[in-house]
Formats: C-alpha cells, sequence, structure tokens
C-alpha cells in the first residue's frame, strides 16, 4: 500500500466572480480545491497550515477513518481548530474504500468555499465493474455568496431568522452563463462522439439540494458515495450536500453543445432559494460554438417524485459489505426545525425567527450545542462537564405531520438544549429509523453519519410504521448520507465497530449551526485493533 502525501495551505485568495474581485479562503489558493488520490487501502498524510485569521479543519467527508477518529475533523467534536498560524497532519488509511468522496472544512461555514474531491482508484489489476471510460471528469457542484461566510453564519444565529439566499449556484466553482458577468466563468467538457465518460459527482452546496442534468443524455449510475450500484440510468439525478454519484454518460448524440445543468430542490416551504440554474457544457469536438442545445432536463424545484425515482433506482452492488439482519439497538429520531423563545438559545439575538421566536433545529427535541473544547478529548481524557450520555432512543413529544405540516404543529415547539451524546458499546448493531417531522416545515434532510456507512434499508413518506414499513436487506444501498424523503422517514443500520466520537447531523449547512445533530460515542472493544490509539502529538488546542 502507497502513501500519498499533501500540503494544504489555508488562504485567502482573491477571485473574480459574479462581477466582483472577491476574498475567499481555500486551500492553496484553489477553488474548488486540490483534489486528493489515492488507491484503495492507501496511507493518505494531510499537512493543514492555517495561513488565515480564521480557525480551520477539513473533515474527509465519508471516509470511514478506522481507528482514526482524530483524523476525522469537525470542530468541537473530535478536534479543536486549528488556528491562525498552527498546522496539524491529518492522518488516515482508506481501509476498503475506493470511489468518489468529497473533503471539506468543517468550521463555520468555510466549506462554502473551502472543498475539494477525494478520487480513490481501486487497487492494481482491480477491474472496475462497469466498462472502461474514455476518461473522468469530477464535478463539484457548490452554492457561492459575495459574503464572508464566518461573518454570515454568526450573522444568520444572531438574528434568529434564516439564512439568505447563495447569490449563485456553481459546477466546479463556475456560475455559468445564465448570472450576471459569468459567460467566461463557465466549465465546460470537450467530448470525442461515440466515447463514454465518468463523470464524478459531488455536492459541496452548503445550504441547498440539488438536481443535475444534461440535456439529451442519460446517466447511468453506478456508484453512490463511493460503493458501487447496480447500474441504474435516469435522465437527472439529485445530490444533497455531501453526497457523491458516479455516472456515465455515452455521447451518442448528434455533434454540438450540450447543456449541462445544476438547479435546486427545494421542498421546504418558505424558504427563500436561488433559482437560477447554474450551466455549463458537454461539448462534442466539431460543434459549432453557438450550437447550443435546449436545456437540460433539471426537474422543477419541488419535485419531490424525480428525488424518489432516483433513490428507488440506487441498489448495491454485490460485494458490498452485507447488512445486520439482526439488531441490537433501535432508534426512533425525529429530525426538523423547531422555534425556541427569544431568550432560550442567544440572548443577543434580534428574534427574527417564526413568530417572534428564534430559529432552532433538533433531533428527538434536543438541539445540540457543541462544546467548545473537543468532545473526543473530553471523552478520551475523562473531562467532565462539557457533554452528558444521555441523548434519548425516542422524542419526548412527537409532532405529527400526517395529512401535511404544520397542521398540527403545537404551540410549545420548543426544544431543550445540550451537548448530548449516545453511547454504544463495541459491535453494537444499530438501527436508526429517522423520521422527518413538520413543526416549522417538512423538508428532505441530508443526514450525514461520520466514521461509517450505514445501509439504507429503507424509506418512505409520512410517518414511520413499523407494521407496514418494507425492508429491503438484499442490496441496499450502502452510504454516508441520506436524503431522509421531505415528511417521511428513512431506516438505516449500522455496525458500531470503530471506536471514537462520531457526529451524525444534517448536511444542510444552516441547520448543523441551529442544531441538527447528535454525536455516538463507540466504545473500544476486547480484542485487537478494536481500541482508538492516543491523540497524535500535534492535535490542536481550544
Ligand atoms: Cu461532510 Cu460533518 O460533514
Amino acid at each position: 500500500r502507497a502513501t500519498r502525501s499533501y500540503d494544504f495551505k489555508v488562504q485567502t485568495t482573491k477571485i473574480e466572480k459574479l462581477c466582483n474581485t472577491w476574498d475567499i479562503v481555500t486551500i492553496n489558493g484553489m477553488f474548488p480545491g486540490p483534489v486528493i488520490y489515492a488507491q484503495e487501502d492507501d496511507r493518505v498524510i494531510v499537512r493543514v497550515t492555517n495561513e488565515t485569521p480564521y480557525n480551520a479543519t477539513i473533515h474527509w467527508h465519508g471516509v470511514r477513518q478506522r481507528l482514526s477518529c482524530w483524523s476525522d475533523g469537525p470542530s468541537y467534536i473530535t478536534q479543536c481548530p486549528i488556528q491562525s498560524g498552527q498546522t496539524f497532519t491529518y492522518e488516515f488509511t482508506l481501509v476498503q474504500q475506493k470511489g468518489t468522496l468529497l473533503w471539506h472544512a468543517h468550521v463555520s461555514w468555510l466549506r462554502g468555499t473551502v472543498y475539494g474531491a477525494i478520487v480513490v482508484y481501486p487497487k492494481t489489476g482491480v477491474p472496475y465493474p462497469f466498462i472502461y471510460p474514455y476518461e473522468e471528469h469530477i464535478i463539484l457542484l457548490g452554492e457561492f455568496w459575495l459574503r464572508d461566510l464566518v461573518q454570515l453564519e454568526q450573522s444568520v444565529i444572531a438574528s434568529g431568522g434564516g439564512p439568505p439566499p447563495a447569490d449563485a449556484y456553481t459546477i466546479n466553482g463556475h456560475p455559468g452563463p445564465n448570472y450576471n458577468c459569468s459567460t467566461n466563468d463557465v466549465y465546460k467538457i470537450d467530448v470525442v462522439p461515440g466515447k463514454t465518460y465518468l463523470l464524478r459527482l459531488i455536492s459541496a452546496s452548503l445550504n441547498t439540494e440539488h438536481f443535475f442534468a444534461i440535456a439529451n443524455h442519460k446517466l447511468t449510475i453506478v456508484e453512490a458515495d463511493a460503493e458501487y450500484t447496480k447500474p441504474f440510468t435516469t435522465d437527472h439525478v439529485m445530490l444533497g450536500p455531501g453526497q457523491t454519484l458516479n455516472v456515465l454518460v455515452t455521447a451518442n448524440q448528434p455533434i454540438a453543445k450540450y447543456s449541462m445543468a445544476m438547479g435546486p430542490y427545494m421542498s421546504a416551504r418558505n424558504v427563500p432559494f436561488q433559482t437560477i440554474t447554474s450551466t455549463a457544457y458537454f461539448q462534442y469536438l466539431g460543434a459549432l460554438p453557438n450550437s447550443l442545445s435546449s436545456p437540460a432536463p433539471v426537474p422543477t424545484f419541488n419535485d419531490n417524485l424525480a428525488v424518489k425515482t432516483v433513490m428507488d433506482g440506487l441498489r448495491s452492488l454485490s460485494g458490498t459489505p452485507s447488512v445486520p439482519k439482526e439488531i441490537d439497538q433501535n432508534l426512533f429520531i425525529t429530525i426538523g426545525l423547531n422555534v425556541q423563545k427569544c431568550t432560550s438559545r442567544n440572548p443577543q439575538q434580534n428574534c427574527q425567527g417564526l413568530n417572534g421566536g428564534v430559529m432552532a433545529a433538533s433531533m428527538n427535541n434536543i438541539s445540540f450545542i457543541k462544546p467548545n473544547i473537543s468532545l473526543l478529548e473530553a471523552y478520551y481524557r475523562k473531562i467532565n462537564g462539557y457533554f452528558t450520555e444521555d441523548f434519548p432512543g425516542a422524542p419526548f413529544k412527537f409532532y405529527d405531520f400526517v395529512n401535511g405540516a404544520p397542521n398540527n404543529a403545537p404551540v410549545d415547539t420548543n426544544s431543550l438544549n445540550g451537548s448530548r451524546t449516545y453511547v454504544l458499546e463495541y459491535g453494537t448493531r444499530v438501527q436508526l429509523i429517522l423520521q422527518d417531522t413538520g413543526t416549522v416545515t417538512t423538508e428532505n434532510h441530508p443526514i450525514h453519519l461520520h466514521g461509517f456507512s450505514f445501509h439504507v434499508i429503507g424509506y418512505g413518506t409520512g410517518n414511520y410504521n413499523p407494521d407496514t414499513a418494507n425492508f429491503n436487506l438484499v442490496d441496499p444501498p450502502y452510504l454516508n448520507t441520506i436524503g431522509v424523503p421531505v415528511g417521511g422517514w428513512a431506516a438505516v443500520r449500522f455496525l458500531a465497530d470503530n471506536p471514537g466520537v462520531w457526529f451524525m447531523h444534517c448536511h444542510l449547512e444552516i441547520h448543523l449551526s441551529w442544531g441538527l445533530s447528535v454525536v455516538f460515542i463507540v466504545k473500544n472493544g476486547q480484542g485487537p485493533l478494536q481500541t482508538l490509539p492516543h491523540p497524535p502529538a500535534d492535535l490542536p488546542r481550544c
């Protein structure tokens, strides 16, 4: 196995975007950031030096971090931030992992510009389970703000209300010709007629989920969240922030310049969002420059069925780790937004949330508060007072939304604040039922679990009902992020065999800021290779 070493310098970089010259935070001056290339089972070492005035951390989204929880990266969960002028070296092994993943900053809203792709090839000599593509391209979907993202998070939280929409959606950092001053700020793939291309689609968006499509071309999904899937052909896909899909596209259409586009999927009510799609070109060699195709078939923003169609098509390929057939722990977790009294979460705010309250979000009515030290360190060194171990396995109050929220929304939508964790013994076979609620609005929430992939064994709309739910224990997709259907539920299973402190949260950044998260503590096992190692010497201090 090889070692791949990278040097990441977190920097402030000037770019021209949307008619402005703008300072953004980047890695090595690049936007999007550098690609991490590796092969299955390789060791990856990334030395991160922070040259900005902000706090920084990097998370390797979807890397399962076996026995390397210290390198996971979420701020105040597994590490203190890397402060200005400091360096921290992340080290991990891509144990039985190959495919496309995302890395991103995991502190404040820095990940809005600090992100890039992780491409893990199979071991030498091991073929793909599909036709070998002529070429491959990374496509990072993003959202761009003409704002300082650290300040933006602070001001949104202080307001008590919701965030402003993005100024643009971007494809590999480019808004494309639908936006002002962006006719030439557009991404393009040159394609040879007749050839097949592998597109590594990654959503690095902050607060919006997105559809993606190419005019006149079918996309065949062959991998989701860096696990092979049975080939599924569709004319569009949907990615929530953090999700990745590898798709094959064959250039089998008449020679022309085809539009490739990302558009919003917004399932929540009354949330302002950027409505302009970002376009790029899938351009055949020999195409006339102005032979632009009709628009790409991106579904309309509220097309829930278009999301379900893609989900229904995801089936793992044989060879994927098999689903635990039995479970030891079953947790029912409600997820959703709620409103707190003006004084409960942040006494300085202006209370611009619903009904003069403060927007919050919670799991099982607990709105997570990040401690101001690393939770992993507090757990490891047995430092008391920073977290509790009483995250409830079921909600206190369940706001029923059958027949459409918020019809039954109660007057009291409050949640409790706390740094509550849920402790799992090593080797526990866990089932989570994730249930969307509708106190403020129902919404598709991309829920991401650190440290594991989970088998998505079922999902549906309405309230989860154990008597009617159908589980797929044969070939469910094995993902690290699941878009829990709007006004619905999803059931996932995983084996808690990786000791550490693991974050699970909604990957819509504003929801994370509002507390839509929980932390699992997985205890050490008794056997060899079942114990979390000591912290690295250069671990940042708070
Ligand atoms: Cu990609 Cu905790 O996130």
